[in-house]
């Protein structure tokens, strides 16, 4: 089945589909997917919803993301393909909840009425269901196979365990060597995120700076090009694309454009799909920022920066995971271990300790390294505690809505003390969600860019 090419069905988004040689694939933490197949017509489809309903009026381009306005265009587009109610037949899964047990009221369980919301549109439209496994824990995967209509839903991360495993431990030593030979990112680059505290920018001077260094001149236009004109090359110097964003979003784009390459030095341990980690990384960026406006805590500059490098460490400790994948995924999955513990007792360090290292060796200012070292224990970040808290919530929400990037379970632990440090509660959580760009959802990170 893995062989097939696959599709995969983003959060906020629908596909429909005949007979053909196609796998329609979806990760879902909170979220709810639903695939339905008739196997008397050959028409199958996959639809991934964020939320159960709009909080206020929704916009129309969003409709997809809601289970009551997403499931009846759903099922339209279904019968429109040539789909029969009474033949089609139904698996619902996901909707995990968004923090541990005991912070859970029935009113926030978002996933849980995620999946009610989908059975009764089911159920009044007379299709029957053949398997719900929704709540729990733990992110899965669900697959449809449009060619013979078989639907899997298994653990995130299970169709890759057939590789052994060879656990090697880093010393600090190995980590040191580690970093080392990684590529590092460019000297402007970390010269804009050592002033990105005090947005001390002598943009004339950084200007030059980029200007001397041909392939970040280069692709920071062309990726200026492509959010902005969808590839046509209508920015063609540093000084029109300074002049177009203004600076905030100019150095941005230098700083994002660096951390692609940064990031594509990892190859497959932590994450799930190609350029999970930058696509994680970008949308915390996104998410971080919006917190900061929100909550008017945080410079949202700085919060952009630290979201885009919270998870730096993991292109280090990428190869050791990647070995160990195995081991990883029965302790996050059968001892429901948070990620950060499972590679402490696995590797001897995570990689908060590892990120917190190279940020330190790129000397940033201390905000963003305390952000990076504390983002999955907020609490400990002293100075930088709300930083570090925003930085948190950012991950929790794109680990949570926007699964399958990369192999991760966060700890939420005391969830409604850190949403109290920002101001916010546990009823606010359903808002937040509502307020995330829908691009942070797409396939290509280059869209999150323009969301932001
Ligand atoms: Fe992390
Ligand atoms: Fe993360």
């Amino acid at each position: 089945m893995d062989r097939l090419p696959h599709h995969h069905v983003a959060s906020g988004s629908y596909f429909v589909g005949g007979r053909q040689r196609l796998v329609l694939e979806a990760y879902l933490g909170t979220c709810v997917g639903v695939a339905l197949y008739d196997r008397q017509a050959n028409v199958g489809g996959l639809c991934h919803l964020l939320l159960p309903e709009p909080i206020g009026p929704a916009p129309r381009a969003e409709s997809q993301k809601y289970a009551s306005t997403a499931m009846p265009q759903f099922l339209r587009a279904m019968r429109d393909a040539g789909a029969d109610d009474a033949t089609l037949s139904a698996h619902i899964a996901g909707g995990a909840l968004v923090g541990p047990l005991d912070d859970r009221d029935l009113a926030l369980d978002i996933g849980g009425r995620t999946s009610e919301i989908v059975q009764t549109r089911l159920t009044d439209a007379g299709i029957a269901v053949a398997q719900i496994e929704t709540g729990g824990f733990f992110t899965c995967r669900i697959s449809l196979d449009l060619q013979t209509g078989e639907c899997l839903i298994q653990p995130a991360g299970e169709n890759r365990l057939e590789r052994d495993a060879r656990i090697e431990v880093p010393s600090p030593a190995d980590v040191d060597a580690v970093i080392a030979k990684l590529q590092p990112i460019p000297q402007v680059a970390l010269k804009i995120m050592r002033l990105i505290e005090t947005e001390d920018f002598d943009i004339a001077r950084l200007s030059d700076e980029i200007r001397k260094d041909q392939v970040i001149s280069a692709r920071t236009l062309s990726l200026c090009n492509s959010v902005m004109f969808g590839g046509r090359r209508k920015i063609d110097s540093l000084d029109h694309a300074l002049v177009y964003l203004g600076i905030n979003s100019f150095v941005k784009f230098i700083v994002v454009s660096c951390l692609n390459q940064f990031f594509d030095q990892s190859e497959h341990g932590y994450s799930l799909c190609k350029g999970g980690l930058y696509h994680h990384a970008v949308g915390c960026a996104i998410i971080a920022e919006k917190l900061a406006r929100e909550t008017d805590l945080v410079k949202p500059g700085l919060a952009y920066t630290a979201g885009l490098l919270h998870d730096i460490g993991k292109v280090v400790l990428d190869q050791y995971v990647s070995r160990s994948y195995p081991l990883f995924y029965r302790q996050l999955n059968d001892r429901r271990e948070a990620f950060i513990d499972a590679e402490r007792s696995i590797l001897s360090t995570d990689h908060t300790e590892a990120g917190a290292t190279l940020a330190d060796l790129w000397e940033l200012p201390d905000s963003l390294i305390m952000a990076i070292r504390h983002h999955h224990h907020p609490e400990n970040a002293g100075a930088s505690r709300d930083l570090t808290h925003v930085v948190y919530l950012a991950d929790l929400l794109m680990s949570r809505f926007h699964s399958g990037l990369e192999l991760e379970r966060l700890s939420t632990s005391n969830l409604a003390a850190r949403l109290q440090c920002l101001g916010l509660q546990m009823s606010d959580l359903p808002r937040i969600v509502d307020m995330i760009p829908i691009e942070v959802f797409a396939q290509a990170p280059e869209l999150v860019l323009a969301a932001g």
